[in-house]
C-alpha cells in the first residue's frame, strides 16, 4: 500500500527476492508508470529492478486495492508504505494516508494475513491500528517494521538493510505468528548476518524518530560548530574530519553546510516533539528545536553571504543556483535547502536561475518563479555569483577554469563545503564557504 519512495521500491526489491507483490496506490499516474516498469521518480537501480521484477511476472501494480484479496489457504503480508507528512501549520504528522490505507485494506484482510507498518508514525499508531484490525477481522495481525532507506540508495538500503526491527503484538502467540511470517518474507538473503531486534509496537516506532532525531542533532551539531568556526576564523572541514576519526563519533553525517532538508529529517523531528509534547515529555525533545533552528540558519546564512560577496545588494545582479533537489542522487525537491535559499534570494531582488540533473521538473511546478536551465554553462552565463547547493558529483567536478570564462564575476559559494577550494582559487575565484575562513 503506497508506492512513492518507500513503496515502490520495497515492492520491487521484494518482487526480485522471489515474492509475489501486487503495488497499490491511488495515483493513477504512478501506477500507469510503474506497470510499464518505469519509475515514477529518480532513484538509481529502480528502472533496471522494476524492469527485472516485472518481467519475472511476479510484479504488478494496480489503483484497484481488492487486488489484494486472495486464496484464504494463504497468508498475505501488508505492507504499508504511505507518507505521514507534516500537518499545514503545525508539528505533528498527518496520519491521514496511513488511517485510509488500513481501512481500505480491512475489507480485504482474511485471518491469518499480517499487516506491516512501515511508515514512520507517531509513538501509539500501531496500538492504534491493531486494535481496529482485530476488531474488523479477527485473527488478522499488525506488525510494525520501520524503514531506515535513503533517498538516492533506497534500492541497496532495502537489498542490504544495517538492522532488522520487528515490532510486534503483545501476546506472545500472536508475536510468534507476527515474526513467522516476517521472517519468511525476509529469509536469506535479505536477513542473513543482519542484526535483527525484536519489540513491543512502541519501541519500533521510537526506533525510527530516535534514529532520525540523532542524524539530524548530528548534522545540527557540527552546522553549530560551523558558526563558532566561522565566528572565530577556523576551519569546519578539518574540524569535522578530525573529530569524525574519533569512533566513538564517526566521520558520517558531520558534513558541514546547508543543513538538512527533504521529505524526512525535518518533519520527522518535527513530528517528534509533537507526540512527547501530548505524551507530556516534551521537556525530552525541547533540544529538537535547536536542532531545527540550528538548520533553518543554515539557509539565512547562505542568503546573508551571498548579499555580502555582492557588496550589499541583489538588485540587478544574476545568481546561479547549482542544485534543485534536498539532496544528490535524488529529484526529491520537499523542504530542499537548495530551493528555499534560491526563492529567498530572488525575492531579494536578483535574477536567480537554478540548475540540476533530476529535479528540474519538479522544481518548476512548485517554484514557478525562479528560473530554470538543464545545463549550467547556460545558467552560469553572466552570472555574479555560483551558489553550490546540492553536491551532484557533476557539480564537484566542473573545471572552475571553463566556468570563469562564462560568469561575469568569479564569486563561488559553496554550500556544501563539496569543491577543493585550492583548485577555485587558482582558477582566480573568490571562493566562500560556511564555516571556513575567508582567506
Ligand atoms: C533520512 C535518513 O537518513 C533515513 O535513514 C530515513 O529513513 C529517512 O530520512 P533521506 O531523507 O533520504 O534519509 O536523506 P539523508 O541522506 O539522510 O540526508 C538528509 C539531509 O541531510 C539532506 O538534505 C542532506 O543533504 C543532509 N546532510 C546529510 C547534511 O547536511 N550533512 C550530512 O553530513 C549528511
Amino acid at each position: 500500500m503506497g508506492c512513492g519512495y518507500l513503496g515502490a521500491v520495497h515492492a520491487a526489491c521484494m518482487a526480485d527476492f522471489g515474492h509475489e507483490v501486487v503495488g497499490v496506490d491511488v495515483d493513477e499516474r504512478k501506477i500507469a508508470d510503474l506497470t510499464q516498469a518505469k519509475a515514477p521518480f529518480f532513484e538509481p537501480g529502480l528502472p533496471e529492478l522494476l524492469q527485472r521484477a516485472t518481467q519475472s511476472g511476479r510484479l504488478s501494480f494496480t489503483t484497484d486495492v481488492s487486488q489484494v484479496a486472495h486464496d484464504p489457504q494463504e497468508s498475505t503480508v501488508h505492507f504499508v508504505c504511505v507518507g505521514t507528512p507534516q500537518r499545514a501549520g503545525e508539528f505533528a504528522a498527518d496520519t491521514t494516508y496511513v488511517d485510509a490505507a488500513v481501512r481500505a485494506l480491512l475489507p480485504h484482510l482474511q485471518p491469518g494475513d499480517l499487516v506491516v507498518g512501515k511508515s514512520t508514525v507517531p509513538v501509539g499508531t500501531a496500538a492504534r491500528l491493531a486494535a481496529m484490525i482485530s476488531q474488523a477481522v479477527p485473527g488478522a495481525l499488525l506488525a510494525w517494521n520501520p524503514e531506515f532507506l535513503r533517498e538516492g540508495h533506497a534500492v541497496n538500503d532495502t537489498q542490504h538493510p544495517d538492522r532488522i526491527v520487528y515490532g510486534l503484538p503483545s501476546d506472545p502467540d500472536d508475536a510468534a505468528r507476527a515474526k513467522a511470517l516476517l521472517d519468511e518474507v525476509y529469509a536469506s538473503p535479505i536477513a542473513e548476518n543482519i542484526p535483527l531486534l525484536t519489540s513491543d509496537y512502541a519501541t519500533a516506532e521510537l526506533v525510527k524518530a530516535a534514529a532520525n532525531a540523532f542524524l539530524a542533532t548530528k548534522i545540527s551539531f557540527i552546522n553549530a560548530m560551523s558558526e563558532v568556526c566561522e565566528a572565530a576564523g577556523a576551519d569546519v572541514s578539518v574540524l569535522a574530519a578530525a573529530i569524525g576519526h574519533d569512533e566513538r563519533i564517526g566521520p558520517k553525517f558531520l558534513g558541514a553546510g546547508l543543513g538538512f532538508g527533504g521529505g524526512c529529517l525535518p518533519k520527522d523531528i518535527r513530528a517528534f516533539m509533537a507526540r512527547a509534547g501530548e505524551l507530556g515529555a516534551d521537556q525530552a525533545l525541547t533540544f529538537l528545536r535547536e536542532v531545527d533552528a540550528i538548520n533553518m540558519r543554515r539557509r539565512t546564512r547562505m542568503v546573508d553571504l551571498a548579499r555580502e560577496v555582492l557588496q550589499g545588494s541583489f538588485l540587478g545582479r544574476k545568481v546561479v543556483v547549482l542544485g534543485a533537489a534536498f539532496k544528490p542522487e535524488s529529484d526529491d525537491i520537499r523542504d530542499s535547502p537548495a530551493l528555499n535559499v534560491a526563492a529567498q534570494i530572488r525575492l531579494q531582488g536578483a535574477e536567480v536561475v537554478v540548475t540540476d540533473p533530476a529535479a528540474l521538473e519538479n522544481a518548476r511546478r512548485a517554484w514557478p518563479d525562479l528560473h530554470y536551465e538543464d545545463k549550467v554553462e547556460v545558467a552560469a552565463d553572466g552570472a555574479d555569483v555560483v551558489l553550490l547547493l546540492t553536491e551532484w558529483d557533476q557539480y564537484k567536478a566542473i573545471d572552475p577554469a571553463q566556468l570563469a570564462g562564462i560568469v561575469r564575476q568569479r564569486n563561488v559559494l559553496d554550500g556544501r563545503n563539496a569543491l577543493d577550494p585550492q583548485a577555485w582559487r587558482d582558477a582566480g575565484w573568490a571562493y566562500r564557504a560556511l564555516g571556513r575562513p575567508r582567506v
